[in-house]
């Protein structure tokens, strides 16, 4: 007979799945978000595959939700990075020869201090935070994701942006013999985005490098990726390479790729619908099929801390 360590045994092999779902449910239900919370390491470390770094001591941040996030198999293998291909099995499939070291990222335009920095040289000064966020995308699904990571703005102050500074750019790396989507012009690589300076400086704007307490799979954006909850996925640029502090808008992918359908702010808004869907509500990724799918907050649930920063715009023509 085989005999495994604790570490080894999923939880759904002691307490079938339904039901231990079913009773982290219920303890929320009653009120008991700490006693969820509690749960949820001994739901993380059994089911990530030990390939997997892990990422030493976190903190874990107050700007975290309230909700049971997904499993790490959902958030690994339903994905969207066109530069490994369309589908969302491609990202996991198609990144085997993804390097995500050495790394190097390009400091560049309106700041005092510019210049060329390796991974290690962004993430030293600053300590890594968990946090559990909403990750609503425009397709009209959405995931919570346990990330790992920083304030963008602790790294932005580091290169003292200059008063012409009012947005910042940020870029994915290209590297088509790594990245096979590459290899085709589905989009104009490289995959570029943009935030202006006060919604890059806000607290719930995340640099992110690793999830589920490990460093981040090359899917999900290794070695370092942007979270910005409150506004649609594709704003949460992947494997960045480049930041540049900027005077003006910076272009951005999807809104180049298709302007009707996409705009720059790109704040959640289930009254605002794409021209060819509803925003209206969503599909919480792993959810049971064919159950009722859940409203879309604005800004994703994120209005109270958010809204103040378009405060006099018009949200349906900047949208
Ligand atoms: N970044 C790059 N470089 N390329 C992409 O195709 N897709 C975006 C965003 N960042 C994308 C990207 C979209 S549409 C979404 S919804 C999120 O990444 C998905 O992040 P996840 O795969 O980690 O859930």
């Amino acid at each position: 007979m085989l005999i495994r360590r604790a570490a080894d045994i999923r939880p759904s092999e002691i307490t079938p799945e339904s039901v231990f779902h079913g009773r982290r449910a219920l303890l929320r239900a009653a009120g008991f978000a700490g006693a969820a919370a509690l749960l949820a390491p001994a739901l993380r470390a059994d089911e990530i595959p030990g390939r997997y770094r892990r990422l030493g001591t976190l903190r874990s941040s107050p700007l975290s939700v309230r909700e049971t996030p997904n499993r790490f198999e959902d958030i690994t293998t339903y994905n969207n990075f066109y530069e490994f291909g369309l589908d969302k099995g491609d990202p996991a499939a198609n990144s085997a020869r993804f390097r995500p070291r050495p790394w190097t990222v390009t400091v560049e335009g309106e700041a005092e201090v510019v210049g060329r920095y390796t991974y290690e040289d962004i993430i030293r000064p600053h300590p890594l935070e968990e946090r559990i966020s909403r990750l609503r995308c425009v397709e009209a699904w959405s995931m919570v994701v346990p990330w790992v990571g920083f304030p963008l703005r602790d790294l932005l102050k580091r290169f003292r942006p200059t008063s012409k500074a009012r947005f910042v750019a940020f870029e994915t790396v290209v590297r088509p013999e790594e990245m096979p989507g590459q290899k085709g012009r589905t989009l104009d690589w490289p995959y570029v985005e943009g935030l202006t300076i006060a919604e890059a400086m806000h607290p719930l704007a995340l640099m992110v490098v690793g999830v589920y307490g490990v460093e981040l799979p090359a899917q999900n954006g290794a070695p370092l990726r942007l979270v910005v909850p409150w506004k649609y996925g594709f704003k949460s640029i992947k494997s960045i390479v480049r930041i540049r502090f900027m005077e003006t808008r910076p272009p951005t992918t999807w809104s180049l790729a298709a302007p009707d359908e996409y705009g720059f702010y790109a704040n959640v808004n289930p009254r605002v619908d794409h021209p060819r869907w509803s925003q209206a509500t969503e599909r919480r990724i792993g959810s049971a099929l064919f159950s009722p799918k859940q409203p879309t907050l604005p800004f994703n649930g994120y209005a109270a801390q958010v809204a103040a920063l378009y405060e006099g715009l018009d949200l349906v023509r900047n949208f």
